[in-house]
């Protein structure tokens, strides 16, 4: 039986260290892609792949997130007294419902996959998804939702997955593949940043994952790897041969927003397809080639 898909975890607790002084008071989850906080638009894509129940796994210094996620009463008043309805609808049309959002906070920032196994009470016993906010995707149909569809068709484990140049393999994770169709690969084996040499494929791990819960058995056994951080990569690792498990490559564009490059990248992506930024912005683009 495939179980539906019904909650999502948000690892926030990292460092952010690529992005200081930015992140020194602020999260990195916070930065804004044009007018948006990078968790929001994970939040969304979420909430558009059916998601009922969305928990953050925090840490020190992470307060603006739940802020965020909460109403703004001051805010809504002033709004209201102006008569700026289109504002009020813009604040509160995306905001989960009271009771769908819950908070852990991870202590120390001991990885990524401590931070997973940190909601393991709150997720309990069923498949979830994980979204890593500063992985960013723009497409026409949600990344989570792409997920989604393909989980209720085969079940098991499915991660984002997407073809890099070769020489870029020491950036991800890296899938050894079996079955190997346009758009899903079986992963029959997972290596974390391997030189290009080592890697057995160049298809790559991106920052979605549905997951099956026998992941928190894995994670309580999963010992600090690479840079003394428990990585969710050696989980997964051991997760292969228990079920399904694939790889799907994904409809759409993915920006590493917690990369400065692929911070403004994004920016300027996003923007760009904007129907009300698109014209003025390509204007600025054009004269500032011009220079280069
Ligand atoms: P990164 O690998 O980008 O780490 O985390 P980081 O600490 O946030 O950033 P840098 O490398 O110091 O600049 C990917 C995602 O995993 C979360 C982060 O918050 C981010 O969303 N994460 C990472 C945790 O929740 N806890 C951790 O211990 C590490």
């Amino acid at each position: 039986m495939i179980r539906p898909i019904r909650k999502a975890v948000f690892p926030v607790g990292g460092l952010g260290t690529r992005f200081l002084p930015a992140t020194k008071a602020m999260p990195k989850e916070m930065l804004p892609v044009v007018d948006k906080p990078l968790i929001q638009y994970a939040v969304e894509e979420a909430r558009a792949a059916g998601i009922e129940e969305f928990i953050f796994v925090t840490g020190r210094g992470k307060q603006a997130i739940e802020d965020h996620f909460d109403r703004s009463y001051e805010l809504e008043d002033v709004l209201r007294e102006r008569d700026k309805r289109d504002l009020l609808d813009l604040i509160n049309s995306w905001m989960p419902a009271a009771g769908q959002v819950s908070y852990t906070r991870q202590m120390e920032p001991l990885g990524l996959g401590h931070a997973v196994r940190c909601a393991k009470a709150l997720v309990g016993d069923e498949p979830f998804a994980v979204l890593l906010a500063d992985d960013l995707i723009l497409a026409k149909e949600a990344c989570l939702a792409q997920m989604v569809e393909a989980y209720n068709n085969v079940g098991g484990n499915i991660i984002a997955a997407m073809d890099v140049p070769p020489e870029h393999t020491k950036r991800y994770g890296v899938i050894k593949p079996g079955k190997n169709s346009d758009r899903m690969v079986e992963v029959t084996g997972l290596v974390e940043k391997p030189a290009p040499a080592e890697a057995p494929s160049n298809t790559a791990v991106i920052g979605r994952y549905i997951l099956q819960p026998s992941v928190f058995h894995h994670l309580d056994n999963t010992q600090r790897g690479a840079g003394g951080e428990m990585q969710l990569t050696d989980a997964l690792a051991k997760m292969i041969g228990e079920g399904p498990f694939h790889g799907l490559r994904f409809d759409g564009e993915r920006y590493d927003c917690g990369d400065k490059i692929g911070f403004l990248h994004a920016n300027i992506a996003f923007a760009l397809a904007r129907p009300d930024m698109n014209k003025d912005l390509s204007v600025i683009l054009r004269d500032i080639s011009k220079t280069l």
